[in-house]
């Protein structure tokens, strides 16, 4: 049995001020949860929002890490940076990434092998664009990704990463792929993951649905045997979208 995760990606959205007041509305709604809660705040946040989730079952988690330890990277942030400012989980390969900053996958690799050493819940993140989708490449665009964002990972530390399935098409525009759709990508993902490293660790891997994942949907989307948890981004911004969400996955 597999855990919902459930995670918020908050993008470049709250200030300080406003995590205040988010993460005080939400606690209450979510207390008992039975899936495993995360919010992905931006940096600035990340400290505040850490002191803010002690006492409940909300884990706090970054949106990037840089590979290297520390030095001239301007822009970073580092994994001690995350670590001391109490991260426990970080995003890695957002399309949004992909898309405006030039991730790759060898950089998404880099990233990846990065948080594992130092001990971070990874949620890696995949899927295709629509124009993909629409000429068939959908697994195979998957299939590159997960292959790439895994090169030289060994089963053990893979077994600790958590796969957000994101087609792209689906982000932020109120177009969530169909219930079906998305649980028949994610299995292909998890039998990626089994050719990889066979079928201990597919069959534990948590494997979300990401793409205009809301309040309305997540009931139908979380009974797919398939589909595990959300990484969810415009519904995490309001405590009781978020808050159902939430208790819907068990
Ligand atoms: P939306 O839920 O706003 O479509 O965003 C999804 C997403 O990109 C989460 O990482």
């Amino acid at each position: 049995m597999r855990k919902p995760i459930i995670a918020g990606n908050w993008k470049m959205n709250k200030t300080a001020a406003e995590c205040r007041e988010l993460v005080t509305a939400l606690a209450p709604k979510i207390e008992g949860a039975k899936c495993d809660v995360v919010i992905c705040v931006p940096f600035t946040d990340v400290a505040l929002a850490a002191e803010l989730v002690k006492g409940t079952d909300i884990a706090v988690g970054a949106q990037n890490i840089a590979w290297a330890d520390s030095g001239a990277f301007t822009g970073e942030i580092s994994a001690a940076m995350l670590k001391e400012a109490g991260a426990t989980y970080v995003i890695i390969g957002h399309s949004e990434r992909r898309q405006y900053f030039g991730e790759t996958d060898k950089s998404v690799n880099a990233r990846l092998v990065q948080a594992l050493k130092n001990g971070f819940t990874p949620i890696v993140c995949v899927g295709e664009l629509l124009a993909e989708r629409e000429s068939g490449e959908t697994e195979k665009v998957c299939r590159t990704q997960v292959v790439g964002a895994f090169d030289g990972i060994s089963a053990a530390d893979a077994a600790k990463v958590v796969i957000a399935y994101e087609p792209v098409w689906a982000i932020g525009t109120g177009k969530t792929a169909t219930d079906e759709q998305a649980n028949e990508t994610i299995g292909y993902i998890r039998s990626v993951v089994k050719e990889l490293y066979g079928a201990a660790v597919a069959d534990g891997m948590r494997i979300q649905y990401g793409g205009s994942m809301n309040a309305k949907n997540v009931a139908g989307l979380m009974a797919q045997p398939e589909i595990d948890g959300g990484l969810i981004g415009g519904a995490s911004l309001k405590p009781d979208d978020f808050a159902i969400i939430v208790n819907t996955a068990k």
